[in-house]
């Protein structure tokens, strides 16, 4: 396994494989885009992008752009020894892991910013979020033009906001969603999850516990948004120390709210544990 720092070096990675590139039913170039931290949801990612792509790199990059001036950005995990390992564990070519200069450099004056998308869910809250992650989304596509790039549903606004700007750039790397990748007992796997303390992360499992009764009711035939809303509202009500910040649901392709649940249609829950961020949800099928 490669580990490469600088965009050029990517790129001639990228450009060698194209050129040696042979028929098959695999494409030739995957990226997994990530902060690093790894943990199980980014190996589901990994084994998605090895089963469809001969050659897979990951990204490792904390990137300061979408981070807010209070948020988590100097204290996020960095582990990257480990990250290594468990990508050359899972058959991963390339790391990538530029330094904060190499992406942005100095004098940066250039942002992708998906209009209106980028203001709701988590961009309601957390203001040029989603404008760091689109930026940063699209120098990695430009460095590595990968054929596939792969994401977890678990950042569904995020996949709303790249959807969106690869459809506005013309950009030809396709998306690939993958599942939650959960803990035995339900919790979304997140790199955040070593913030809680050991009461914090049992009040945790009310996100997914608010996710599971609203795909039970969905199952039981219940569509309107408003009740779908008001049974989150009820799990959460018995952990009133969980600060919810957003419990919606809303039309995935444009995160905008609706009344009645149909296919495609995003539930997706944001709340604060202690002084940790977690976030949830499930695509009606
Ligand atoms: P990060 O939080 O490290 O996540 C990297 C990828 O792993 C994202 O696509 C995320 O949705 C996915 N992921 C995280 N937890 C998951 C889980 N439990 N199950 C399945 N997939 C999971 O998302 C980012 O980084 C950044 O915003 C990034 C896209 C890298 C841009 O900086």
């Amino acid at each position: 396994m490669e580990i490469i720092r600088t965009v050029d070096e990517l790129r001639r990675w990228s450009r060698a494989l194209r050129r040696e590139a042979q028929v098959g039913t695999r494409e030739d170039i995957g990226l997994v885009p990530t902060l690093g931290a790894l943990h199980d949801g980014h190996a589901s990612l990994i084994r998605a992008a090895r089963s469809r792509c001969r050659n897979v790199a990951v990204s490792i990059f904390v990137n300061p752009t979408q981070f807010g001036p209070n948020e988590d950005y100097s204290r996020y995990p960095r582990t990257f020894a480990a990250d290594c390992a468990l990508a050359e564990a899972e058959g991963v070519g390339v790391i990538f892991a530029p330094s904060v200069e190499e992406i942005y450099p100095e004098g940066s004056a250039t942002f992708v910013d998906v209009e209106a998308l980028s203001a709701r869910l988590d961009g309601k809250t957390r203001a040029g979020h989603f404008r760091g992650v689109a930026t940063v989304v699209a120098k990695l596509f430009v460095a590595a033009e990968p054929d596939l790039a792969f994401f977890g549903q678990k950042d569904a606004a995020q996949i709303a906001v790249l959807r969106r700007m690869i459809t506005d750039l013309r950009l030809a790397t396709e998306l690939v969603v993958c599942p939650i990748v959960r803990e035995p007992d339900g919790l979304a796997m997140s790199s955040r999850n070593v913030y809680l303390s050991a009461a914090e992360r049992a009040k945790a499992l009310s996100l997914s516990r608010a996710v599971r009764q609203v795909e039970t009711l969905v199952a039981r035939g219940e569509r309107r948004a408003s009740a779908l809303i008001a049974a989150a509202d009820k799990i959460f009500a018995t952990e009133p120390s969980i600060r919810v910040e957003y419990i919606e649901v809303v039309d995935w392709k444009t995160l905008e709210p609706v009344e009645n649940a149909a296919s495609g249609t995003l539930f997706a829950v944001a709340a604060w544990v202690g002084e940790t961020r977690l976030i949830d949800n499930t695509i009606i099928a």
